[in-house]
């Protein structure tokens, strides 16, 4: 897919015109109300600020949480407006609508000037959006003269605001952020520099089935991390304890280990405990002698270093999951020791990419988030991506 972004407009097609841009400014809020995390809306500025840049008036709008498709005050985007304000440098006007579309939203976009943005309110205020209304896409569609869709994170959603709107408004391009994403992760699979590792985590192997069918095929090797790991030892016949196994995947773990055969690396090792809460109780095992009643929640050190030293010979690194509790210590070892390696890795040249949601969260907790290649700020879409599935909200986007 060679989908057209904002650099294929020409000045005439953005000049003065309203520019719609679907972003995904699903941000966590914190316990006052505010916006806890930015990196969703500071990773949008590049796209807004090329806008302005052509004479466009920008006209934002995201989803935020999952309100089931009415109003609700609490997944208001209006504390997301002045974050923005800030982000461009307290320079651009920006406005908050409160509402998302209708006469009043119209209006409001209309009445914009060269050089100003607005953010509509969210998405999933109207039952629409979610099941793709046409009704709903065309209101959408009047609130821009062209489109474009710079949220990664929700291209994998068929609804209004990603896919429908496009049916009604042309162009349909890509935003920058949206570009970066699809560059990223679309070269390492597309042509990875070799050797190719792929780092999976996670509780359940269920979540990352398809993602390691998809990859197999593609990657000269594979890591395991986190809790998906126990349903690979029951199927090695080994004592699990309490760790979480997923019974009814044990066979297809079973098929997994003997397809993929030394490309699929398991921990040697193990950080257990009897529980998270009691965690000073933590200690390491090998991987075949987890104690009855202790659950294993951490890749052990020697898995650790293994896999650090398997990052530094690789040339293209894909991670998508923790290797354990990383919130809690000292559960967050393996996952602190990937996310050391990774940065180490490119550093010395190789490429890197985060997949989004939890690893993600993980090296930006460590501050490690700009030593790697790519962060991707799309979690279910990332997976969906590496699992091979084309994105409809970038399928809706006009292709070279
Ligand atoms: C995300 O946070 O992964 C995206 O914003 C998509 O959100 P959703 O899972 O509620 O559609």
């Amino acid at each position: 897919m060679n989908t057209r972004t904002i650099k294929d407009l020409s000045p005439a097609e953005m000049r003065g015109k309203r520019a719609l841009v679907r972003v995904d400014f699903n941000v966590p809020f914190d316990a006052a109300g505010r916006v806890g995390d930015d990196t969703r809306i500071r990773a949008a500025i590049p796209t807004i600020q090329a806008l302005l840049a052509a004479g466009a008036r920008v006209v934002l709008f995201s989803h935020l949480g999952r309100p089931k498709g009415k109003p609700d005050l609490k997944y208001t985007l209006a504390p997301a407006a002045p974050v923005l304000a800030a982000l461009l440098g307290g320079k651009v006007v920006v406005t908050f609508v409160p509402h998302v579309v209708g006469a009043a939203a119209e209006a409001a976009t209309r009445s914009l000037k060269d050089g100003e943005v607005c953010l509509l309110e969210n998405t999933r205020f109207e039952a629409g959006e979610e099941t793709n209304d046409a009704a709903l896409a065309t209101g959408f569609a009047r609130l821009g003269d062209f489109y474009v869709n710079d949220a990664f994170g929700a291209a994998h959603r068929a609804h209004a605001s990603t896919e429908g709107v496009t049916k009604h408004l042309r162009p349909a391009v890509a935003g920058l952020l949206m570009a970066r994403e699809l560059t990223f992760l679309g070269s390492a699979l597309e042509k990875p520099r070799r050797p190719f590792l792929a780092i999976l985590g996670g509780s359940k192997i269920s979540g990352k089935i398809d993602v390691i069918e998809a990859l197999l095929p593609k990657v000269d090797g594979i890591l395991i991390g986190g809790a998906m790991a126990c349903t690979f030892y029951e199927a090695m016949g080994f004592e699990t304890g309490e760790s979480l196994v997923e019974d009814e995947r044990v066979d297809m773990a079973a098929d997994l280990i003997e397809r993929a055969a030394f490309r699929l690396t398991l921990p040697h090792d193990a950080m257990v405990a009897p529980s998270i809460a009691e965690a000073s109780e933590a200690h390491a095992v090998r991987r075949d002698a987890i104690p009855e009643g202790e659950a294993m929640l951490d890749i052990g050190p020697e898995s650790a270093v293994s896999y650090a030293r398997a990052i530094a010979s690789a040339k293209t690194i894909i991670w998508n999951g923790p290797m354990g509790v990383f919130e809690t210590k000292p559960f967050d070892a393996g996952t602190m020791a990937v996310a050391h390696a990774m940065a180490a890795a490119t550093a010395a040249g190789a490429t890197t990419i985060v997949g989004g949601g939890d690893s993600a969260a993980a090296v930006q907790a460590v501050g490690l988030a700009n030593k790697m290649s790519h962060v991707s700020t799309g979690g279910g879409a990332s997976l969906e991506f590496l699992e091979g599935k084309i994105l409809p909200g970038i399928a809706a986007l006009d292709q070279r």
